[in-house]
């Protein structure tokens, strides 16, 4: 079992990069992969917002890391044919930086913010009006010759992504028009996606290479992509540059890559709810504490994939580890104990 101070492989994987996103990050709602409900919604938006020559509603677009929610403001502007000015919570530390976005914006550009959630507090409540009114208050001069300026803003569209929905404050989510949730994809989307990297990078490889690798990426393009690369690079040195369900299997076996897409954290989390918890339940802290992770981490980047693959369920006291977990792990369930069969 790997260290907790050692990243678990798909933290690594799913490390933007960001020249080779760049190159692989579908520009047109045409060749976005999968997502279908909430690309149709996005699509109906854009379409109804251009038919009156309006501008497009605030949208908040959330999920799990390397699922697409930047790819999708970039589509949204392309979509509205209006520029997309990004920035991101974190770096937006004074509401004078905030105001120096809004400012330069033209009607119905597009503002993404990533990583919301994380936006300091005092900066998040000069947005409300800006995204209600389209107005910013903001203080001039400090003591008694302060006072208050309003400036006008052009009407614009603010696009938020967020990996951790549940530290969105409530007045913030509902002033969002529209909220998307983007889910894991399954292998079948992830292979098309795949043989679309592989067209680009130039890179042979056979349907079944493209499944196999997909299979084995938690349901995530970003890991797929990476992945990818990887793959290719071995079929390179090592099986004459093309890629065949056998060669893909043999390249991700060296990085330890599971058949089920689930990496060293997935399993520590399994093992240590099987064999500290005797299987569960058991509150997400003492977890976030036996694992060595935050409790909001785990909520919200693995268990997900966890409890969709069908190996924990979240019940009211806490998480329960399934038979299938019990499989990952080697152990017997407790059901089971004792039978032959
Ligand atoms: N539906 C899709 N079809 C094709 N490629 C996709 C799709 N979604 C994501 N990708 C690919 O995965 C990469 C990661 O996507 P993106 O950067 O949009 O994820 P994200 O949700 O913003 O992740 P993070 O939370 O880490 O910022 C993109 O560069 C793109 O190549
Ligand atoms: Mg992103």
């Amino acid at each position: 079992m790997a260290s907790p101070s050692q990243p678990p492989v798909s933290r690594a994987l799913n490390r933007p990069d960001h020249e080779f996103d760049l190159k692989l990050r579908p520009g047109r709602f045409a060749d976005f992969v999968g997502q279908s409900r909430v690309r149709e919604r996005l699509e109906l938006m854009v379409e109804a917002a251009r038919g009156r020559g309006d501008v497009l509603d605030h949208i908040l677009l959330c999920g799990p890391p390397g699922l697409g929610k930047t790819t999708l403001a970039y589509i949204l502007g392309e979509a509205m044919g209006v520029n997309v000015r990004a920035s991101s919570g974190p770096v937006i530390d004074k509401p004078g930086d905030l105001a120096g976005l809004l400012t330069n914006l033209e009607r119905g550009d597009i503002l993404f913010i990533d990583e919301i959630h994380r936006m300091q507090k005092a900066v998040e409540e000069y947005l409300y009006s800006a995204m209600e009114d389209f107005v910013i208050d903001i203080m001039i001069d400090q003591g008694p010759h302060a006072r208050s300026v309003r400036l006008n803003l052009q009407k614009f569209t603010l696009v938020g992504a967020t990996t951790r929905s549940g530290l969105l404050t409530a007045p913030l989510r509902t002033r969002f028009g529209m909220t998307a949730r983007l889910d894991y994809y399954p292998a079948e989307d992830l292979a098309q996606i795949l043989l679309r990297s592989a067209r680009i990078l130039n890179v042979d490889i056979e349907p079944d290479g493209a499944l196999e690798i997909a299979r084995r990426s938690r349901g995530t393009p970003r890991i797929a992509n990476n992945l990818l690369r990887w793959v290719r690079d071995y079929a390179q040195v090592k099986a004459g540059n093309r890629i065949t369900r056998p060669v893909a299997a043999a390249a991700l076996a060296m990085l330890n890559v599971d058949e089920r897409g689930l990496d060293e954290m997935d399993k520590r989390i399994l093992e240590t709810i099987i064999h500290k918890f005797g299987g569960g339940p058991v509150g997400i802290h003492s977890l976030a504490v036996s694992v060595g992770d935050e409790p909001g981490t785990i909520e919200e980047v693995y268990e997900p994939y966890l409890i969709q693959e069908g190996y924990l369920q979240r019940t009211p006291q806490g998480r329960l580890a399934t038979e299938r977990a019990y499989a990952v792990v080697g152990a017997v369930p407790p059901g089971r104990q004792g039978r032959l069969f």
